[in-house]
């Protein structure tokens, strides 16, 4: 399989907080739709995924920790072509069921397994967490940080996209934050910390955060940089 994936049972807070969206097939499939996906974003659903696409090459290998709904999975499979390689993982074997049965290609394998205990065998060249961090406890945040940070090689990219605090003036400011408290708890820690404040080995990667519709969502891209031993003595300074 080229990574050590632990098969696992559903995390408490996935089953508690999202079991009926998450473990019924009919809410699945229902829920399952681009025009469903972008409306969970206000609209933004398009530029995300192209914000995701624009960091990805032909070729690459890809980890993508969680699935999600809509058509971005496709869109990164379309975008590293046939000869890519593309591992999802999941802890919920029912969203792996249906997804291998919507995306029937040979280049993405869908996984069992937790990303917060992943462990790459080989790393890869690139792995995006897209709008996984907001559904999962503090703890679990930053060990789902850490071990996406893990799995990339030298040069790789990480790439979180999420929600994040919008502008005090945003018409929908208090709105969402509303909705959170009452059914997304764990998405307003995002609103609080960057997600670099989660990495143990922050200073082992070049971080970028871009953001849009007046701040709601980020994009924050980690560059795992050279190891020193990597770097040859004509490129060290005096
Ligand atoms: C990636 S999030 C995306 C939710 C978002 N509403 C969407 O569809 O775009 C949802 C997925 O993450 C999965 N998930 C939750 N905790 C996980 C974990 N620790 N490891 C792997 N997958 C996890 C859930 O089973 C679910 O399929």
């Amino acid at each position: 399989m080229g990574s050590d994936v632990k098969k696992t049972s559903i995390p408490f807070y996935s089953s508690f907080l999202y079991g009926d969206l998450y473990n019924s097939i009919s809410k699945t499939r229902k829920r399952d739709t681009e025009f469903q996906a972008n409306l969970r974003c206000f609209g933004q659903s398009k530029k995300l995924i192209d914000s995701v696409v624009k960091e990805l090459r032909a070729h690459q290998r890809v980890l993508q920790m969680g699935i999600t709904f809509g058509d971005e999975i496709e869109r990164v499979a379309e975008r590293i072509g046939a000869y890519g390689e593309f591992d999802v993982i999941d802890v919920n074997p029912l969203q792996i069921k249906h997804k291998k049965e919507t995306i029937p290609l040979d280049r993405v394998r869908f996984l069992e397994g937790d990303a917060t205990t992943f462990k790459a065998e080989e790393p890869y060249d690139a792995v995006i967490c897209y709008f996984l961090l907001s559904e999962l406890p503090i703890v679990s945040k930053m060990k789902a940080v850490n071990a996406a940070l893990s799995a990339v090689k030298e040069g790789g990219v990480v790439i979180f996209v999420d929600t994040h605090t919008p502008i005090f003036w945003h018409p929908l400011r208090y709105v969402v934050r509303m909705y959170n408290r009452l059914w997304h708890p764990f998405a307003e820690k995002l609103w609080d910390r960057d997600i670099d404040t989660f990495a143990n080995k922050r200073m082992d990667f070049t971080w970028r955060k871009s953001t849009c519709f007046g701040r709601m969502f980020q994009k924050v891209t980690a560059v795992r940089k050279p190891s020193k031993s990597a770097v040859s003595p004509s490129q060290t300074s005096v």
